[in-house]
């Protein structure tokens, strides 16, 4: 069966054809997106689904953690992506202080990103604590996008960005964690870097689809934030990051091309000027 015949291609993605997917062994991908552009892109390189993640306090903001990031910004970007796409399913992210309170702090912060945002789903961090949040907003009609493993928004009780979690017996409380988020009713399942074996280990003790960051092959879906994906990030990444592209390299020559190109004359000439 063609590619085409099981995804559809006139319409949205929804929770259901993701579902579908897994069910039938295909592995699907995420990326990050902020913007337009670049969501137009990605869903034309066939990824499935598009979060717009909460590092956009780091990748769009500047910010060195995804704490500030605030709803307005994020409801903003959420749009953007919508506006900026017409078949991949896009994912909002719940920021840090916008769910944690309570399931009526959490739905009043999820009906923004489907009311002004347009988003068809929404993404929060944590286990236990939050099944009450999920169960709320599954009841009203909205599909939640569980994470669990290393959940950046908890930076400051982890003492940093502690990269592996859920090694030992701290794999039992995680799986248990999923299991209490599916039976809840979220419909996919990011889990971060988290030992290979333990990914492996949740997806099969699962039927909804988890979505690897940094949690091994065994996942049924892989993300990955797209300006580590495309190299637009320098420095130290963390060890699951594949450079697929040097964007950042790419970028320098261009801008610097042009900024020498403007300094000698040289740009605009004769063909990029009006008569
Ligand atoms: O906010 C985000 O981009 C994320 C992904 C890294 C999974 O949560």
């Amino acid at each position: 069966m063609s590619d085409m015949a099981v995804w559809p291609a006139g319409r949205r993605i929804t929770v259901r054809d993701l579902q579908a997917a897994t069910d039938r062994g295909e592995r699907w991908s995420m990326l990050t997106s902020y913007d337009a552009l670049t969501a137009g892109v990605f869903e034309q390189a066939g990824v499935r689904a598009l979060l717009v993640g909460d590092t956009s306090a780091e990748m769009v903001l500047g910010y060195a953690d995804t704490l500030p990031v605030t709803m307005d910004e994020l409801v903003s970007m959420v749009a953007a992506v919508v506006r900026g796409t017409r078949i991949a399913l896009v994912v909002a992210d719940l920021p840090f202080g916008s769910y944690q309170a309570g399931p009526e702090v959490a739905l009043a912060s999820a009906v923004r990103h489907l009311k002004e945002g347009g988003a068809q789903a929404v993404k929060l961090e944590g286990g236990w604590r939050v099944v009450p949040q999920v169960a709320a907003l599954v009841g009203a009609g909205i599909p939640v996008m569980g994470h669990l493993g290393l959940t950046p928004q908890s930076v400051n009780v982890l003492g940093g960005m502690r990269r592996v979690q859920g090694r030992g017996d701290a794999g039992d409380q995680l799986l248990a964690d999923a299991l209490a988020l599916e039976r809840a009713g979220a419909f996919a399942l990011v889990l971060e870097s988290v030992p290979a074996a333990l990914g492996r280990r949740v997806s099969e003790a699962l039927r909804i689809p988890t979505v690897g960051i940094g949690a091994g092959p065994g996942c049924d879906a892989q993300i990955m934030v797209w300006q580590d994906m495309a190299g637009l990030t320098t420095g130290r990444v963390p060890r699951f990051v594949q450079r697929y592209a040097d964007m950042h390299a790419r970028l320098l020559d261009a801008a610097g091309r042009y900024a020498a190109d403007v300094a000698a004359g040289r740009y605009p000439d004769q063909a990029h000027s009006y008569a």
